[in-house]
């Protein structure tokens, strides 16, 4: 399997919460490693645009309020088939639809304050990765 690395932000649900730990917990269980991570606050413009696919959506100013209401932690996310790793660890984007034993289930509050985000692909992978960090704080 390939060795890949995926962009993870850890919400403002959970860092008001102050559950990051348990949630990093989750993915070095899983065998993921941290290569990268910051402790941010995002300025609207900064999450409309990471998240412009969506501006279509219903959802998407709510969204954007919501990423902007507290710190997040953004992270680069490293191991064997990250990104379906990531995704398996993280569960079903709504928590109420979340498998037992995964982040969303045992954490999430909502669809929106679902507790973490996570790149779907290789190339949004890629694209979310340099949308926060720069090669040089990535470090494996
Ligand atoms: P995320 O993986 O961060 O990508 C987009 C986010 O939009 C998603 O997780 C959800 O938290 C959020 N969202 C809010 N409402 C909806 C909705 N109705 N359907 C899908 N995603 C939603």
């Amino acid at each position: 399997m390939p060795v890949e690395r995926t962009l993870s932000i850890i919400k403002p649900d959970a860092t008001r919460r102050n559950i990051t730990g348990a949630i990093v917990a989750r993915f070095e269980e899983a065998g993921l490693r941290v290569v990268a991570q910051r402790r941010t606050q995002l300025t609207l413009a900064k999450a409309q645009q990471f998240y412009a696919v969506h501006k279509e959506r219903a959802f998407f100013d709510d969204l954007c309020s919501f990423m902007t209401s507290g710190p997040v932690v953004v992270q680069v996310l490293e191991g064997e088939d990250a990104i379906a790793k990531n995704r398996e660890v993280m569960g079903a984007t709504n928590p109420a639809n979340a498998d037992e034993g995964t982040i969303r289930h045992d954490f999430g509050e909502s669809v929106e304050a679902n507790s973490v985000h996570g790149s779907d692909a290789p190339e949004t992978a890629a694209e979310e990765i340099a949308f926060f960090f720069a090669g040089t704080e990535i470090v494996g």
